[in-house]
């Protein structure tokens, strides 16, 4: 599975680059409003100066000729930019279009089988189910995650499934055990996925044992 990082914080991209981890990097709109920077266009080509697998950058418009064209404009950004498009008729109708054109689509706002076999069908290079928010309506998001992988692997669908919205390390386990292809994370979920207690009370004692033995 790889790791993608769910954020538009570019010192965050920047730290998380160090660590040799980061596959890619999703943004939706919310995520660049939250830096407070409305410059959507630069922080895009920043990210993606960073960090050279696929950046998906989300489209604001709601009809699929805005969709297209919106597109088509920030497909241009980068070689590397992954085009967002809501799991929507609208939607559907400018990923078609785009993929026959070689735009990669990211179907994003996704919460069904049946949003993500329709987003595959229409061309998406990627569909992602949000785990967290179907959690907060009482639903299974990682089940959803499981089934568009066992449909996409029975059908030979080359789509990669993102499973995003994630919320916590263990949503990263049970991704990777769902085997979906790749989970994009908060900054804090990365961290929480490398901490483990026992790692560093060990690193403490050996430490410890090693500066006793250096003095005596
Ligand atoms: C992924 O592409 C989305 O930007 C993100 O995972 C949404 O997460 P949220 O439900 O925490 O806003």
């Amino acid at each position: 599975m790889q790791i993608f990082l769910d954020t538009a914080n570019i010192e965050q991209i920047r730290q998380a680059a160090r660590l040799g981890v980061i596959s890619g990097v999703t943004t939706n709109p919310s995520l660049v409003s939250q830096e407070g920077r409305a410059d959507y266009e630069a922080v895009v080509k920043e990210i993606c100066s960073i960090i050279p697998g696929p950046v998906s950058a989300e489209v604001v418009v709601e009809k699929a000729k805005d969709m297209i064209e919106q597109a088509q404009k920030i497909a241009a950004w980068a070689p590397n930019v992954v085009v967002k498009i809501p799991a929507t008729a609208a939607g559907l109708e400018a990923t078609s279009t785009l993929a026959k054109k070689k735009i990669k689509v990211n179907m994003t706002l996704c919460f069904s089988l049946n949003q993500a076999i329709l987003g595959a069908l229409a061309g998406a290079s990627y569909v992602s189910p949000f785990v967290g928010r179907l959690d907060d309506i009482g639903e299974d998001g990682m089940g959803l995650v499981r089934d568009i992988v066992d449909v996409f692997d029975y059908y030979e669908f080359d789509t990669r499934v993102i499973a995003a919205s994630i919320r916590h390390a263990q949503h990263c386990v049970s991704a990777a055990l769902a085997g979906a292809h790749i989970a994009t994370v908060p900054y804090k979920v990365l961290t929480q996925m490398i901490q483990h207690p026992l790692t560093d009370i060990g690193v403490a004692r050996f430490q410890g044992d090693w500066q006793r033995l250096s003095e005596q």
